[in-house]
């Protein structure tokens, strides 16, 4: 077996070829995929057929299944929530319609996310990251020594409603999604800047749909920042783009990335099923001196 690691664009996102991830993952091919999420925080698979144990199987190589809050997961299987929007659920907003890491409201939120592209449209559905280490890099040295003392506060209970929407923007039906949960809706502080405890590099940890202000300041005065720091995180040469087909899978780490699911595709079905892996407390530089 010999895997082939292609790069996707200049600073994020690898295709992985040659490997069937439910029989073909020895330990060896075990090492090299986690050598390649370090190196380009997000790969992807094509052609893979996965079913809902196989999709788990997979995912417990990685680390511990993490059950997660807010979705409800699919019947039978506790660690896999479906990510779907039917055909008929035009003009509505989609779950991870904003850019974001996923749940990182959590107080270990998961690691890495793996997704399975069940029955998605030619084309249309595509989604992009972004990596937080290259966003932190990019600033000014004295900005990034202000950013590394800092902390933010992250919430579940925004989601969807920080910028209200008309009634036919409701997110989609499809979706099983809890609210009031309490795990979810609590405001929990993490660092701005992350050390990844792999690569030992440092990443931005703020995203658009669960970071609500910087701690110890309000919403009107934290937004501005923020709202600078999304606009450098989301630089077009920091991102990837990767089309989904069926049996794509991609598998990416949260601790330095975000991601965002275009919209584009009404009238047209997509289920994706996905996992969660891990659980760490994010850890910023200077919370041991
Ligand atoms: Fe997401």
């Amino acid at each position: 077996m010999s895997l082939i690691i292609t790069p996707l664009a200049a600073v994020i996102g690898a295709e992985i070829e040659g490997i069937d991830i439910v029989s073909g993952v020895d330990d060896k091919a075990l090492a090299r995929i986690r050598s390649a999420l370090i190196e380009y925080q997000v790969v992807f698979f094509r052609d893979q057929k996965l079913s809902l144990d196989g999709l788990e199987e997979f995912s417990a190589r990685l680390g511990p299944l993490l059950r997660v809050p807010y979705v409800e997961p699919v019947d039978g299987h506790q660690n896999v929530i479906a990510v779907l929007k039917e055909a008929d659920e035009a003009q509505i907003s989609i779950f991870g319609g904003e850019w974001h890491s996923d749940f990182s409201y959590l107080e270990s939120p998961p690691s890495l996310t793996v997704l399975y592209a069940e029955d998605v449209p030619d084309g249309r559905g595509d989604t992009l990251w972004t990596n937080m280490y290259a966003a932190y890099e990019g600033l000014s040295d004295g900005f990034r020594r202000k950013l590394d003392r800092m902390r933010a506060m992250h919430s579940g209970h925004i989601y969807g409603a920080k910028r209200p929407r008309p009634t036919r923007l409701k997110t989609s039906q499809s979706m099983k999604i809890r609210r009031g949960n309490p795990e979810a809706d609590e405001e929990r502080s993490h660092p701005v800047v992350r050390v990844h405890p792999e690569s030992g590099r440092r990443a931005l940890f703020i995203n658009p749909i669960y970071t609500t202000r910087f701690e110890g300041m309000g919403e009107n005065e934290s937004s501005p920042l923020l709202d600078t720091l999304y606009a450098e995180a989301t630089r077009p040469e920091y991102t990837c783009r990767f089309e989904w087909r069926d049996g794509s899978v991609a598998v990416w780490d949260n601790r330095c990335t975000m991601h965002i699911a275009i919209n584009d595709y009404d009238g047209f079905r997509r289920l994706l099923y996905r996992t969660t892996v891990g659980a760490e407390r994010p850890v910023g530089l200077h919370e041991n001196e």
